[in-house]
């Protein structure tokens, strides 16, 4: 490659992660070993070497996704922004055979629609390809070979291949979810804020589909949160190392340990999603020691010495809220017995 690609100059990435969870994202990257971290709003900026990076993608439990920046620029215009989509060589991670999709988010510049400038650069890689090889590679938005995102912000823009391959809180644990499950990342980044270590017991005593319950696993048996996950978008950078990948993969995985029988445990008042918890729990080593029992949580015996985790029902309409208050009510009194 004549020019290096914007990560490989400095070994910046970029960890996308939900509004107030940046702080704890960044203290994950620090426990991984990175080098830098800049936390800005929704993400965090990270310098890592290429064996950290794969380890962050494999690792990570609270970021949403990993970005690998490819190119920045000035981009004052759609003029600025098709030139330089034009000009890159995008034939070093993409060929007319395979597919590719394109994420945008414009804030704060000339260009103001981010599906228009979505679209402004998709043109450029096509018309790219078409002139070069007589044909372009299609757009898939569903599965893509390559996942861009393009972020313009005061008139700069970032063009980076989406490096995790989706977003990681799809681990692939989940086959079934309850009327509102939790996002992993979030479950995650609960077990982490809560300071449990694998000492006391946990307990989740509304564990709907047990996402609480199967972050508190992957935690305390030390499993990589992509233990399931079959591919990386890290796969199709140019300098991707396979031996490297492999050896990352072995040392994380060998940290996988087991737990002792109840040490974390759950309970649900509504039976089928219980069945979910279950069949859920059962994808993960050590889901089987999980112990998940029927029961309102206003029946059960007093936990003493437990760390407890929840995720209460929410209600989105006037009389659900109006219900919900005394069951929260109920539930802090729960918690003080
Ligand atoms: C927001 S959902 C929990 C979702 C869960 N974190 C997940 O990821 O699937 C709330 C759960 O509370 C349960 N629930 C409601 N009232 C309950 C009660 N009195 N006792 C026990 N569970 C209750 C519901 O059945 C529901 O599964």
């Amino acid at each position: 490659m004549r020019d290096k690609l914007e990560y490989q100059k400095d070994g910046w990435y970029f960890a996308q992660c939900g509004r107030d969870l940046e702080t704890l994202v960044a203290e994950e990257l620090q426990d991984m070993q990175v080098q830098q971290v800049k936390t800005v709003r929704a993400g965090v900026h990270f310098q890592a070497e290429q064996e950290v990076f794969y380890r962050v993608n494999y690792c990570s439990r609270i970021a949403s996704r990993i970005l690998a920046p490819l190119v920045t620029f000035r981009c004052a215009s759609e003029n600025d922004l098709y030139k330089k989509g034009y000009n890159f060589e995008w034939e070093k991670i993409l060929d007319t055979a395979h597919t590719f999709a394109i994420v945008s988010h414009v804030s704060n510049s000339a260009i103001t629609h981010s599906q228009y400038a979505a679209l402004k650069l998709k043109d450029a890689i096509a018309d790219r390809f078409r002139a070069k090889y007589g044909k372009r590679p299609s757009v898939d938005r569903e599965n893509p070979h390559i996942l861009l995102h393009l972020n313009v912000q005061d008139n700069r823009a970032i063009i980076s291949l989406d490096a995790s391959g989706g977003p990681l809180y799809r681990r692939g644990y989940r086959m079934q979810g309850g009327e509102a499950p939790m996002q992993e990342t979030l479950a995650a980044a609960i077990i982490r804020l809560s300071g449990w270590e694998g000492k006391l017991l946990l307990y989740d005593p509304m564990c709907g589909s047990g996402t609480l319950l199967a972050e508190a696993l992957l935690h305390a048996c030390h499993i990589p949160s992509c233990f399931r996950r079959q591919y990386f978008g890290f796969e199709r950078l140019p300098d991707y190392d396979l031996t490297l990948w492999r050896k990352v993969k072995k040392n994380s995985d060998s940290l996988i340990c087991e737990i002792p029988d109840d040490l974390i445990a759950g309970s649900d008042i509504e039976p089928s999603v219980l069945k979910m918890a279950s069949a859920n729990l059962s994808l993960i080593t050590s889901g089987e020691k999980v112990k998940l029992i029927q029961c309102d949580f206003r029946q059960l015996p007093e936990l003493k010495n437990y760390c407890i985790v929840c995720n209460l029902p929410y209600g989105v309409r006037q009389g659900e809220k109006e219900a919900l208050k005394l069951l929260y009510k109920e539930f802090g009194d729960f918690l003080k017995r």
